[in-house]
């Protein structure tokens, strides 16, 4: 799947292993406790999960770990190259992601954020996520996780 977005056409694909320089990367300048090799590794060969990649001109600007069973999919990771952001890369990755959800039978996609993450509380209000609960304390034992779900 392409789309012509203002920084060029991006493709979304399956990640592979040979992705995880790259969004090593990434994951190391978008997170705090980032996720290492072993987890992407993980999500590359479990059976319900689908991570998925954005391309550009030969390079990734972003990706995002979906895992589907029965009527829940779940978004674990999601992340743009900082310089892609705000160009529409995390809303294309999460548009083919609940395409591709709602086609392995899910009803309803579900996700946990940082409470002080106000690039991506506003990013999942905007793409029709509700705020459903709270885990009080659950990022290094420091802010609340938010848990917002949207149905599919
Ligand atoms: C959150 C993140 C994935 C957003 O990626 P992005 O590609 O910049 O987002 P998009 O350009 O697709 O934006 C989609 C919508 O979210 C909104 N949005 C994105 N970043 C925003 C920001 N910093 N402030 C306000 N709104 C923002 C946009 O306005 C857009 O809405 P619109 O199309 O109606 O204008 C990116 O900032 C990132 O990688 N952050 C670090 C990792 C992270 O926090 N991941 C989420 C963990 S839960």
């Amino acid at each position: 799947m392409s789309r012509m977005l203002p920084s060029g056409e991006h493709t979304l694909r399956v990640m592979r292993e040979s992705d995880l320089d790259a969004v090593l990367v990434i994951e190391q300048a978008s997170f705090s406790s980032p996720w290492k090799r072993d987890h992407f590794i993980h999500e590359i060969t479990a059976p319900h999960s689908t991570p998925l990649v954005a391309e550009c001109s030969g390079a990734i600007s972003g990706y995002l770990c979906l895992t589907a069973l029965f009527e829940e999919a779940q978004i674990l990771d999601i992340a743009v190259l900082p310089e892609q952001r705000g160009r529409g890369v995390a809303r294309l990755l999460l548009e083919y992601a609940f395409s591709l959800a709602r086609e392995k039978g899910a009803e309803f996609v579900s996700l946990e954020v940082r409470e002080t993450n106000e690039a991506a509380l506003y990013l999942y209000e905007r793409l029709g996520f509700l705020r459903t609960g709270r885990r009080t304390r659950y990022y290094e034992a420091m802010n609340d996780a938010v848990l917002m779900e949207k149905i599919l």
